[in-house]
C-alpha cells in the first residue's frame, strides 16, 4: 500500500439549517488521511456545525458526508456503532463529568464501547495518561487539574479507543500561550506518532502555523478556501487574507521581528 494520503473525508455540498435559518450554504471538502486540517474562520462562521453535521448530531438540509469510503447518512444504526470507535472528538468547551475521577473519565468510552475487563481499561488509561504526558493524576477529581491538564485529560478520553480520525474543536480557548503551546506539540506529536488523522477547529493564528498541514476556511458558512499552510498564508482571497494579517498585527513576537533591525 502506499502511504500517500487520501481522504478519508470528503463533504459535498453541505447544507444545514437551524431552524429556518440556513448555516452552512453548501459546503465542499476534503481531509486527507494522516494529515493535520485546520479548520478557520470567523466565529459564527459554521465550523461546530461543520463538526456537528459530520459527527451526525444533527442532519444536513442536502449534501453528502463520505467518512472511510462510505456516505454515513446510508449507515444503519449497527454500521454506526461500530463506526464510533474509530472517530475521537474533543467538543468545544468538552468538560470532564465533575463527579468522576480524571481515571473513571477517561475509562467512560472504554466501558461504553468495549467488553475489556476492569484491569485491562485501567492499564489502557494508564498508558492514555502517559501518552498526554499526564501522570499520576488517575484518581484526582478533574477540579483539582489545573485548565491545561483538564484539557490534556479530556484529550486522553477522546483518544481512548484509538480513533482514526479526531475532531478538536477549540482545543486551546482559555488556555495560556504557553499551556496552548504545549498541547499543540502534543496534538503534533499524536498525528506524526500515531497516524492519526486529525482535525482541527481553531482561530489561533499562532496555533495554526504550528499545527496546520491543510487548512479549511469557512466563512459565513461557505468554504472559501482548501489547502496548504503556505497555500493559505499566500492566498488571495479577502477573508483569508484578512484573517491572517489581523492574526499577525495582534501577535507580539511577530511585530517584534518586523521591526527588528537587519
Ligand atoms: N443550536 C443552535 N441553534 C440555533 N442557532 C445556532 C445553534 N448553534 C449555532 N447556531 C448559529 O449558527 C451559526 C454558526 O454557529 P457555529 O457554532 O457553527 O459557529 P462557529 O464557527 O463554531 O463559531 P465559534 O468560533 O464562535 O465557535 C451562528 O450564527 C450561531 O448563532
Ligand atoms: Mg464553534
Amino acid at each position: 500500500m502506499s502511504k500517500r494520503s487520501t481522504a478519508v473525508l470528503r463533504v459535498r455540498n453541505l447544507r444545514s439549517h437551524y431552524g429556518d435559518v440556513e448555516v452552512l450554504h453548501g459546503v465542499d471538502a476534503t481531509f486527507s488521511g494522516g494529515k493535520i486540517t485546520v479548520v478557520a474562520g470567523r466565529s459564527g462562521c459554521g465550523k461546530t456545525t461543520l463538526l456537528r453535521n459530520i459527527l451526525r448530531l444533527i442532519n444536513p438540509t442536502s449534501g453528502t458526508i463520505e467518512l472511510f469510503g462510505r456516505d454515513i447518512s446510508e449507515l444503519d444504526e449497527d454500521e454506526l456503532i461500530t463506526l464510533r470507535p474509530r472517530i475521537g472528538v474533543l467538543f468545544q468547551n468538552g468538560a470532564l463529568l465533575q463527579s468522576l475521577t480524571v481515571g473513571a473519565n477517561i475509562a467512560v468510552p472504554l466501558e461504553q464501547h468495549t467488553r475489556l475487563p476492569a484491569d485491562v481499561i485501567e492499564r489502557i488509561v494508564l498508558r492514555k495518561l502517559e501518552l498526554v504526558e499526564l501522570v499520576g493524576v488517575e484518581r484526582l477529581m478533574p477540579s483539582e487539574l489545573s485548565g491545561g491538564m483538564r484539557k490534556r485529560a479530556a484529550l486522553a478520553r477522546t483518544l481512548a479507543l484509538d480513533p482514526e480520525i479526531a475532531f478538536f474543536d477549540e482545543p486551546s480557548a482559555g488556555l495560556d500561550p504557553v499551556t496552548a503551546a504545549s498541547l499543540d506539540q502534543l496534538i503534533v506529536g499524536l498525528n506524526r506518532k500515531l497516524g492519526i488523522t486529525v482535525i482541527v477547529v481553531t482561530h489561533e493564528l499562532n496555533s495554526i502555523r504550528r499545527i496546520a498541514d491543510r487548512m479549511l476556511f469557512l466563512d459565513d458558512g461557505e468554504a472559501v478556501f482548501e489547502g496548504t499552510l503556505e497555500e493559505a498564508e499566500t492566498c488571495e482571497i479577502e477573508s483569508v487574507r484578512q484573517f491572517f494579517i489581523q492574526g499577525s498585527s495582534s501577535h507580539s513576537d511577530v511585530a517584534e521581528s518586523v521591526q527588528a533591525p537587519a
